[in-house]
């Protein structure tokens, strides 16, 4: 394992153990939600926006303990982002990290639920964040800035409102900005926010998350074309109707995009006396297979 990788593994051991403790049985007798919720949250996948709010806090100063919160509402989010969005109301899709999807075996009222307990438990966590009161509203606003109307759902909507329709660059921008850009960015603010940094640090961590956040999105356009479905955990040839940035701009543009804005993310970097491997991870998803 190169040195990437193994500290990546070691900041998803920390969270996955902290994810268990999330949907416990405390008795109660809405267990079969828990499951359901337990069920996508503890189905692996690479657990991107944790492990950046993670390295965002130790570069401004922070320690695990002060990003723990802000990594497990992260992921709470993300992973209701993904139960939504494979519904067959969205994209109706069967396969989720390598599992069946969560509408495929608690059916679509349990998965929709499910759903809404992890967006809404994401700010109860979030909200017992260990770290002195103001920067826990600071995160909080943040956090639902970038979720809600004008963030990832907004960019939900827009991309759901445009399928069958030919886009123009700028309207596929805004979708992507939106529905993956903004958790994204949410992630890498919320570290420096948690790591008590700089506002330029804020500022900087926010540019490197317009570039990983762009280039990750053309990858995963990308990756429907030329990916393995083994491998992605989720299936390939599925985004037909949707405006990708692969359908704007073709294999060959976008494989420079990447590049480029893989780049602008690098250099925002400079902000940080200690980035740690967070180049490292640009460049490493630019490549990514999975
Ligand atoms: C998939 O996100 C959805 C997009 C925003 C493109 P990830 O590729 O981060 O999914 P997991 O968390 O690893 O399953
Ligand atoms: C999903 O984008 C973005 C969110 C869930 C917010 P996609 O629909 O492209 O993601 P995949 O390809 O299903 O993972
Ligand atoms: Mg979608
Ligand atoms: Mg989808
Ligand atoms: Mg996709």
């Amino acid at each position: 394992m190169n040195k990437l990788n193994e500290i990546w593994a070691a900041s998803n051991a920390r969270l996955e153990g902290l994810l268990k403790q999330l949907c416990a049985d405390r008795g109660e007798p809405q267990l079969r939600l828990f499951e359901a919720m337990a069920y996508s949250l503890n189905a692996g996948g690479k657990r991107l926006r944790p492990f950046l709010v993670y390295q965002f806090c130790k570069a401004s100063g922070g320690t695990e303990r002060d990003a723990d919160n802000a990594a497990l509402a992260l992921e709470m989010i993300h992973t209701y982002s993904l139960i939504h969005d494979d519904l067959p109301a969205m994209d109706n899709d069967d396969y989720r990290r390598g599992k069946l999807t969560n509408h495929k075996v608690y059916g679509e009222a349990m998965a929709i639920l499910a759903g809404d307990g992890l967006l809404t438990d994401a700010f109860l966590t979030l909200a017992s964040a260990p770290l002195p009161p103001e920067r826990v509203a600071q995160a909080v606003r943040c956090l639902a800035e970038n979720a809600g109307s004008r963030g990832m759902v907004g960019g939900q909507a827009l991309d759901m409102l445009s399928e069958e329709r030919e886009l123009t660059e700028e309207e596929v921008l805004a979708i992507q900005t939106r529905k993956t850009g903004c958790l994204i960015k949410a992630a890498c603010v919320l570290g420096v926010l948690c790591g008590g940094g700089s506002p330029e640090q804020l500022a900087a961590a926010e540019r490197y998350a317009d570039g990983v956040g762009l280039a990750f999105q053309i990858r995963d356009d990308l990756l429907d074309l030329t990916g393995d479905a083994a491998k992605l955990g989720k299936a390939v040839g599925v985004d037909g109707k949707k405006n990708t940035f692969v359908r704007l701009w073709g294999p060959e543009r976008c494989q420079r995009l990447i590049a480029e804005n893989t780049d602008s993310a690098c250099a925002a970097l400079s902000a940080f006396p200690e980035p740690g491997p967070l180049a490292q991870l640009a460049r490493a998803l630019a490549q990514r297979d999975h």
